[in-house]
């Protein structure tokens, strides 16, 4: 039998990236060192890291003709990832995002544009083929509508044995109220350091002890914190970490979170420790910070 996929649900987006030596002042007018498209999103980005890791996987999210679509469609067929729950919208189009890369630091600056464009809903995702996938991963944005499909793999997973059930991870990555109530879903949650800052925390040991009650039983909660690296806390309390891995020059960290929960989620589904895991998704992510884009992690 085929070895079951991974399943990612969220944005495509495409990055129009400009790599500059300086951050640009107000009312100023200087050239960039090189600008180039990339496909973004972080399902998009989590779909690429975990092909370029060797692992089968799909993409559902949001579609939309034109010119921007093909661009995006190309590159993810480049990267094997399969487009067959990928949903073609009728109105809208794929959202852009102006990105700044400071090359002497690799930060990232992003300048979001929403084109109207409708999330994938619980309806489309009825559609899924659940015995196709051993791990669906789902990027908080419609959350009401998201619980819903966590609902879909819940009571499909309690007529499962254990070796069939699919593995479920959320990301609460943006700081939008809505968005918590997936913390009670899935069996590993990421929630970001934007979240954790929001709701006063000021280190990942500090927010996983104070939103761990938030996670259903069993479940664990992972905060990556940059150039600090990563940490997790399971139903044990016992509370695990792995340092970063600093890349000799940091040049590019856009998708470094996406690239860590891609590559935890990779080493958990081979059967890996939490504590592998997290030492694999630093490793990884580390070393996307030191690449202009994806290509090279591996
Ligand atoms: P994002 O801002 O893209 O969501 P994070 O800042 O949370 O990502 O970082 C995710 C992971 O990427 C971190 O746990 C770390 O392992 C790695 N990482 C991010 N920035 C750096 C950096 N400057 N140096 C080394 N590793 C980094
Ligand atoms: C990086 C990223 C970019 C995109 C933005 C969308 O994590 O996915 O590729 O522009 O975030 O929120």
């Amino acid at each position: 039998m085929e070895e079951k996929q991974i399943l990612c649900v969220g944005l495509v987006v495409l990055d129009i990236i400009n790599v500059v030596d300086k951050y640009p002042e107000e009312d100023t007018d200087r050239r960039c060192l090189s600008q180039r498209w990339q496909r973004g999103g972080n399902a998009s980005n989590s779909c690429t890291v975990l092909s370029l890791l060797g692992a089968r996987c799909a993409f559902m999210g949001s579609l939309a003709p034109g010119h921007v679509a093909d661009f995006v469609l190309d590159d993810l067929r480049r990267h094997s990832v399969d487009l067959q729950y990928a949903v073609l919208q009728t109105e809208g189009s794929i959202p852009t995002s102006t990105v700044i890369i400071n090359e002497a630091s690799g930060s990232r600056t992003i300048l979001h544009a929403y084109r109207n464009l409708p999330d994938v809903s619980a309806k489309d995702f009825e559609k899924v083929d659940l015995t196709r996938f051993k791990w669906i991963h789902i990027e908080g944005r419609n959350a009401s509508e998201q619980v819903k499909m966590l609902q879909r793999i819940e009571e499909y997973n309690a007529r499962q044995p254990l070796a069939q059930k699919v593995r479920v991870s959320v990301e609460i990555e943006k700081p939008r109220e809505e968005l918590f109530q997936l913390f009670s879903h899935g069996e590993v949650v990421f929630v970001s350091k934007d979240v954790a800052k929001h709701l006063g925390f000021q280190s990942a040991a500090e927010a996983l002890r104070g939103l761990y009650s938030r996670v259903r039983k069993g479940a664990t909660l992972v905060c990556a914190w940059a150039e600090e690296g990563a940490d997790a806390l399971g139903p044990d309390g016992q509370l695990l970490h792995s340092d970063a891995f600093p890349p000799p020059r940091v040049v590019d960290t856009l998708g470094a979170g996406d690239t860590f929960n891609a590559s935890v989620i990779f080493s958990l589904s081979k059967g890996h420790s939490m504590q592998e895991a997290l030492r694999f998704g630093c490793q990884v992510a580390g070393k996307k910070c030191g690449l202009q884009g994806f290509d090279g992690i591996v």
